[in-house]
């Protein structure tokens, strides 16, 4: 074969060279803060929790000088996409709470694909077999403690009534379907049962859809089937089961002094508990939506920006807030001024 000239062979190396990616500078690994670029992504973007998880995110964007992106992906279809065009943005990595659980290995194989760093947040995904997928990072509530919370709140409240057994039952608007929700309602049971309350006046009324309308209609059901009962101890998965159950009493003409119900999330019913006139939605346990958007992608920047990667589970508490301190509680949390 005959030798080609020098000059030739430079002269190949350099078209060659300019037909492939040039190489990534020696420090490409390390994006300054502005570098940075994060995605939010929740399941529900009109309801405060959400809200409140996103304008909590922003004071950290803005305090660790990043670019947060907020997005609402109330489908499958949305989460995808919204992925998609986050890659394609130059983001290094989100934060999610999924429109479906089951979502889970489609996000982590499309984010791996995008090379995009994955917190999961308030829902956690499951895998193929239904098992929480235990090894992608996420920050949730510490549900079922929190529903305990509820239930011994509830056995509180029918003992301040002086409410008989015999005319008193529970009322648990479930959402078995989502994980977290199913600890919180187990969790608010259980707590009433260890305070002496039989078991067979506990009815649980699944909710179709996790909002108010699906609170409400599962709890006429119920309402229907058990009509000799005069009072009504109400726990849920949030305060929208709550409220659907309280306007469904209402609608039966329920007295408000003659149930009790107690919501989770305390976000999402500050209107309700400012209400001149009480109802029978008495308190909810206020959850920290501080931890849950300041903390998350904080989290998600020192990984991107430190490769410090984060614990792979955290668990968040809540507290209990009423009528009587609601407004103190929120001002201290950082909710509202
Ligand atoms: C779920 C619920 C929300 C809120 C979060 C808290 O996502 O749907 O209302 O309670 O959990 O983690």
């Amino acid at each position: 074969m005959k030798k080609l000239p020098l000059i030739a062979l430079w002269l190949l190396a350099a078209l060659g060279a300019g037909c492939s990616k040039s190489p990534a500078p020696a420090d490409a690994g390390a994006p300054t803060k502005a570098d940075v670029k994060i995605g939010f992504l929740v399941k529900q973007p009109e309801v405060s929790w959400f809200q409140l998880e996103w304008r909590f995110a922003d004071q950290a964007a803005k305090e660790l000088g990043f670019t947060l992106v907020k997005i609402g992906a109330t489908d499958g279809e949305k989460v995808l996409g919204a992925i998609d065009t986050l890659a394609a943005s130059g983001a290094q990595g989100f934060v999610i709470c999924t429109p479906d659980t089951h979502l889970g290995p489609s996000i982590v194989a499309k984010a791996k694909a995008a090379n995009l760093k994955l917190i999961s947040v308030d829902d956690q995904f499951l895998g193929a077999g239904g098992q929480p997928m235990k090894d992608v990072h996420h920050l949730g509530i510490s549900a079922a403690k929190i529903g305990e919370t509820v239930g011994v709140a509830l056995a509180a409240e029918m003992k301040r009534h002086g409410w008989a057994t015999a005319d008193t039952a529970v009322c648990a608007v479930t959402f078995d379907e989502l994980a977290t929700a199913k600890e919180r309602t187990d969790g608010a049971i259980a707590a009433i049962v260890a305070a002496g309350f039989p078991k067979d006046k506990i009815f649980h009324a699944p909710q179709r859809t996790s909002d108010i309308p699906g609170g409400f209609d599962a709890v006429n059901v119920l309402l229907t089937q058990q009509p000799a009962v005069k009072h009504w101890l109400v726990c849920g998965m949030n305060d929208w089961a709550v409220l659907g159950a309280v306007r469904a009493l209402e609608g039966r003409g329920f007295a408000a002094d003659s149930c009790a119900g107690i919501g989770i999330n305390g976000t999402d019913c500050i209107d309700e508990l400012e209400k001149a006139k009480p109802t029978s939605f008495v308190g909810s346990v206020l959850l920290s939506a501080r931890s849950h958007g300041y903390q998350t992608v904080t989290m998600m920047f020192h990984w991107i920006k430190d490769g410090a990667e984060p614990a792979t589970d955290t668990r968040t508490a809540g507290v209990l807030i009423t009528r009587e301190n609601f407004r103190q509680v929120l001002k201290e949390q950082g909710v509202r001024d």
